[in-house]
């Protein structure tokens, strides 16, 4: 398995902007909380968790796992400008599957922040020895459907009016599969 200190990057987004990712330590809980109170109401509507609680990012930071969950994050200069998780369950049916959260902070969205860390994550993976990814999202959100479809993710069910947003509406979700094995031996 890779170091931790292996796993810290440069990234280039299309602007040129230059980011550094790397995963998450405990040290890290004051800019993880400023990033998620400058979400806005939009992008906050896709993030599952109360975020914006501090008890809920509290118990994230207290137990830190990697081999649960897989918090990578995103920096420009001292700020998290992204946070990307995969999840993984150690036992039973669901053990050779990871599943994948991502917010990319507003003023970076559209520069290939979301995809480079997704890519990060799906390469993590296959080196985890997970065989699939999936990814579970409220249909509506176009960008997340877009950015996963470009990350090698397939659309592979939906389901009508599962969830309901913070307003009581009904929201159907879709469900997004990458055969991990197959996806690494194209590239
Ligand atoms: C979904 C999200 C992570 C995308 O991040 P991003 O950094 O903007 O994505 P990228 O810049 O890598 O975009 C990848 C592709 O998707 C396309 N795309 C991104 N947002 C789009 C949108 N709103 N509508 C249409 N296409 C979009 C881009 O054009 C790009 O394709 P291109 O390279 O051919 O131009 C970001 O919009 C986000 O944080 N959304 C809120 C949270 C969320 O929906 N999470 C997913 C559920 S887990």
């Amino acid at each position: 398995m890779t170091k931790l200190q292996d796993l810290t990057k440069t990234g280039k987004l299309k602007d040129g902007t230059e980011v550094i990712l790397r995963p998450m330590t405990r040290n890290d809980r004051e800019p993880v909380g400023d990033f998620f109170n400058r979400m806005t109401p939009s992008v906050l509507q896709y993030v599952r968790n109360d975020v914006t609680n501090p008890k809920v990012l509290d118990q994230w930071f207290d137990h830190l796992n990697y081999d649960r969950v897989f918090p990578l994050l995103a920096f420009k200069g001292d700020k998290v400008v992204a946070n990307a998780t995969l999840h993984r369950v150690g036992y039973g049916w669901r053990k050779h599957l990871g599943t994948l959260r991502i917010v990319v902070d507003t003023e970076f969205h559209g520069k290939g922040l979301g995809t480079l860390m997704i890519n990060e994550l799906v390469d993590l993976s296959h080196e985890f020895g997970l065989e699939k990814l999936m990814v579970e999202f409220p249909l509506r959100a176009h960008g997340a459907l877009a950015m996963f479809k470009k990350a090698g993710f397939s659309p592979r069910a939906v389901i009508e009016g599962l969830m309901k947003d913070r307003h009581g509406e009904n929201l159907d979700i879709v469900i997004m599969v990458m055969d991990v094995a197959v996806h690494a031996n194209r590239i």
